[in-house]
């Protein structure tokens, strides 16, 4: 069950109306890296939180407020198009060169929404869900977190530094704080569940059922090869429970060989039987072959 008391949770001011800026802050709402992204991947991961409850709990929390961070945008888009250009006759009398703000705004602020947010990002893409990271492994959600929340204040800044609206800035100087506490509560929570002696994620797989020859090696894939060597090509490795070191990667396996198409399966002739077209014959003769 969700409460909300119908106020901002911090204000949301706009001195000097821009809708090419509304149009940027877009991003913000409905991007990659906004605020939809990490509500729904805090929300479904809070949902599927099997464990200790405190984890389900915190997610719960944090996922509402970024409930209100999409509410703190989607005022902030709209305050920006108070001023937006109804007409392009408006927009060309206001400007000699003619349709500038018209041609960088984005168009269904006027079209779709009468001069309100969408849940889309800068370009007008819908919100994709795809972008939402809940794998019911509480360390992977919390690194994919720390991540989300890296972007989310890498644009954060951005939008800061694209506008001289004081109003603007004052919400964003919030937002880029509230991202940087996110940063430190999910890195917070992955030192609570072991920091580095968590991984290799997840922990309940027994290490002796990978192949141990592979788990700690840096492959060099440079056809000269040379390796770029640094902290991942030796030492200790990062759950201190091995060296890293470094190899020119090899072929361990042979060609892939996959037997002739099916009859029925819609393939060319060629493709179906040893006797087909001339230059598919040898290729498949050639498979068949070196899989023998
Ligand atoms: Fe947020």
């Amino acid at each position: 069950m969700f409460y909300t008391d119908g106020k901002l949770q911090y204000p949301v001011r706009v001195e000097k109306p821009d809708p090419v800026f509304a149009r940027a802050l877009q991003q913000a709402i409905g991007g990659v890296e906004g605020e939809i992204r990490v509500a729904m991947q805090y929300m479904f991961q809070a949902f599927g939180a099997r464990g200790p409850v405190k984890y389900r709990d915190m997610l719960l929390n944090t996922a509402t407020e970024e409930l209100g961070h999409i509410e703190m945008l989607a005022t902030a888009v709209a305050l920006n198009l108070e001023n937006a250009p109804l007409s392009l006759q408006e927009e060309i009398s206001a400007d000699a060169v003619g349709g500038g703000v018209l041609n960088g705004m984005d168009f269904r602020h006027l079209l779709s929404t009468g001069l309100a947010a969408l849940p889309a990002d800068a370009n007008g893409v819908p919100f994709c869900a795809s972008h939402v990271y809940a794998s019911g492994n509480i360390a992977a959600d919390m690194y994919a977190n720390v991540t989300a929340e890296a972007s989310g204040r890498v644009l954060a800044v951005r939008l800061y530094n694209m506008t001289d609206d004081p109003g603007m800035k004052d919400m964003l100087s919030f937002l880029i704080a509230r991202d940087t506490m996110h940063q430190q509560q999910w890195l917070a929570a992955i030192e609570e569940l072991g920091g580095a002696a968590a991984l290799p994620i997840p922990d309940s797989f027994p290490q002796e059922q990978e192949n141990r020859d592979f788990s700690y090696v840096y492959l060099g894939h440079m056809t000269d090869g040379t390796i770029p060597e640094g902290r991942w090509s030796s030492g200790p490795s990062m759950d201190g429970r091995s060296e890293f070191t470094g190899q020119v990667s090899k072929p361990l396996g042979g060609e892939p060989s996959l037997a002739p198409a099916r009859p029925d399966g819609g393939a060319q002739t060629g493709q179906v039987s040893k006797s087909g077209m001339g230059g598919m014959l040898g290729q498949v003769e050639g498979a068949i072959e070196r899989r023998l």
